[in-house]
């Protein structure tokens, strides 16, 4: 990663108001001083995002994400650090300097150069595929699997021979063994120390991006062989999480409806038949990011998930995830074949087209795999089934979305609309009284940090973080304290702070404005993940309202340093806590 100078980074956000970015995704409405919108990061009908201009921030009251204008742009684009900034760079017409240096002084690869790596690995692979004697036992056993030469050429399918040729020809063209090491064509040997070439005795499948570039490869056995296939793991050019196999060609031919599978070789059987729809996830599930790059393309996505039991699971989380973003979704489970490719090949495409047009929407997908989970024929079971299926329903925040449910499941399961109604509504309301008995609850595990994802110890240190978070979050809002501290006028370490969360971000501030004479929030993204980011920024937005700014801080700083408080913020732990918030709230009670 090449570091892009802070002054420049300045410019950028100078001359990118976070505002106009966001409208480009959603409809900002003014508030006051500020803008909200429905969060483009989670579904909601009722806006709790909101976009603070004078700070140049966002925060979401939903679901919590907060940051500025980079962070924005890397959690809705699915950008790298970097790759944000060099996006609003070209918007804003500021020129970066590019360099093979990081600011740590180690050397890594340019992505230009991992791209050509890439490429010419895939022009040596796909060479050793068409050479005469050396590639023929590959060739046929891609045509015995049903490959034509047109769909193995169209993919760039190659084969790695069982040596170290790989690395003896990438040398030669002059690369050298750590750039093959940092684009994972080669691995360091843990016994050994030397790099080794990673794929060896495979049939290569190169990933490629949506603008056609070779980012990674995947690679099977010919045959049995542990492991089946071996994926790139993540460089500098490939992300699995943020890539979908042969997204390069579905794109042009899914403006209805887009295929999703499980495998490489479901997708080129599927492109190889015409139907050029289909994509695949990269040997993982599927990835909230992946879901939201769908929706750039696509309208609908038709699950085709293996038939197995572990198939059918993935297509219940996929189901999730896609309907989350707004996709439209459907479930095709294939009878008579394990996956798309076996199921081509055995009845051919014309019979998996009619089955796609039968494909059943979501919820036909849900009640099946609630129904299989219960005896048919044992009445007790029955009503233990109906009865999931109704909380199903109930658990669906859209009155429309459960009427028609409501409906299908009267259909499907021979039991009247109007029992289903009640049934649901009576699980509705019960739902809604035992939220209202447990919001006070939750509100206490919020004070006392009880499952607190980011700041872990918070329970252990309660007082303490309370006054690290009003410190962390008005250093975020207001940098002045930062060059106050920085200077020395008022005196607070590192070593102040109780909790791992409060001193990592605290030395993480301090080192940019160390670093540059200046804080920018999204400078944090660099450091910090992004949960972490939002987290300081929510701080910096709760505590943005104080009035009497300078004293509060100056007091929590003092609370911090002050050894007294010190030890009484250790001494209290968290059942002290809560048996002093059950005396207020019972005396506020009664
Ligand atoms: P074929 O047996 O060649 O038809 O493969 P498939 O496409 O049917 O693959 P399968 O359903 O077994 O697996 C789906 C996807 O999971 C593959 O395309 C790979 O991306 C990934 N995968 C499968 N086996 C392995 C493995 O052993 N290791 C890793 N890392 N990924 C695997
Ligand atoms: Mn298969």
């Amino acid at each position: 990663m090449a570091r892009i100078p802070v002054s420049v980074i300045e410019e950028i956000k100078e001359r990118t108001p976070i505002e106009d970015v966001v409208a480009r995704y959603v409809t900002l409405k003014r508030a006051g001083s500020n803008l909200t919108a429905n969060c483009p990061f989670h579904s909601e009908r009722t806006p709790s995002f909101v976009v603070f201009p004078a700070t140049q921030s966002f925060y979401c009251f939903g679901c919590g994400a907060g940051g500025d204008v980079v962070s924005f742009l890397m959690r809705i684009e699915n950008l790298e650090y970097v790759d944000a900034l060099r996006q609003l760079a070209e918007r804003a017409g500021v020129s970066i300097p590019d360099s093979g240096e990081r600011g740590d002084g180690v050397e890594t690869v340019p992505r230009k150069r991992l791209f050509e790596m890439n490429r010419d690995a895939a022009r040596y692979y796909r060479d050793q595929l068409f050479d005469e004697s050396r590639g023929e036992a590959t060739r046929r056993y891609l045509t015995e699997r049903g490959l034509s030469q047109t769909v193995i050429k169209r993919f760039g399918l190659g084969f790695a021979p069982d040596d170290f040729g790989m690395s003896r020809h990438m040398k030669e063209l002059g690369y050298t063994e750590k750039e093959l090491v940092a684009g994972f064509l080669m691995k360091v040997s843990e016994r050994s120390g030397k790099p080794y070439d990673l794929f060896r005795g495979r049939v290569m499948f190169p990933i490629i991006d949506v603008s056609g570039r070779v980012i990674a490869f995947g690679g099977r056995v010919m045959g049995d062989g542990e492991p089946k296939y071996l994926n790139s793991s993540d460089t500098p050019v490939f992300k699995k999480s943020k890539n979908l196999f042969a997204l390069n060609y579905a794109k042009n031919n899914c403006a209805d409806e887009m295929i999703l599978c499980e495998g490489y070789m479901d997708v080129i059987s599927l492109h190889g038949a015409g139907v050029e729809n289909a994509v695949a996830t990269l040997g993982t599930a599927l990835t909230p990011e992946q879901a939201r790059i769908m929706t750039k393309y696509t309208k609908r996505v038709i699950i085709c998930y293996d038939s197995d039991a572990p198939g059918q699971r993935a297509a219940s989380r996929a189901i999730d995830l896609l309907s989350e973003v707004g996709l439209d979704v459907k479930v095709l489970k294939l009878k008579g074949a394990k996956d798309p490719d076996e199921f081509i090949k055995k009845y051919g495409v014309d019979a998996f087209r009619d089955a796609l047009a039968g494909s059943s929407g979501k919820f036909s997908h849900t009640l099946g795999t609630i129904s299989s989970k219960y005896d048919e024929n044992d009445p007790d079971a029955r009503v233990k089934m109906i009865r999931e299926v109704c909380e199903y329903i109930a658990s669906i925040p859209g009155a429309t979305e459960r009427e028609i449910y409501i409906n299908q499941a009267s259909a499907a399961l021979g039991v009247s609309v109007e029992s289903i109604k009640n049934d649901v509504l009576l699980i509705i309301n019960k739902n809604r009284k035992k939220r209202r008995r447990e919001l006070p609850g939750e509100m206490l595990r919020n004070a006392t940090g009880v499952g607190d994802r980011v700041n872990r110890d918070k329970l252990t240190h309660l007082r303490a973080a309370s006054c690290e978070e009003t410190v962390l979050g008005m250093l975020v809002g207001y940098p002045e304290y930062i060059a106050d501290v920085a200077s020395g006028r008022i005196k607070l370490s590192e070593d102040d702070f109780s909790t791992e969360f409060g001193r990592r971000a605290f030395s993480t501030i301090c080192g940019i404005y160390g670093e540059s004479g200046a804080f920018d929030i999204g400078a944090l993204s660099e450091h910090m993940s992004p949960d972490e980011v939002s987290r300081l920024v929510k701080l910096s937005v709760d505590r943005s309202q104080l009035d009497n700014g300078r004293s509060i801080f100056e007091a929590n700083v003092k609370a911090l340093t002050d050894e007294k408080s010190r030890e009484l913020a250790k001494s209290e732990d968290a059942f002290d806590a809560i048996r002093r918030m059950r005396e207020t709230k019972n005396r506020g009670n009664t």
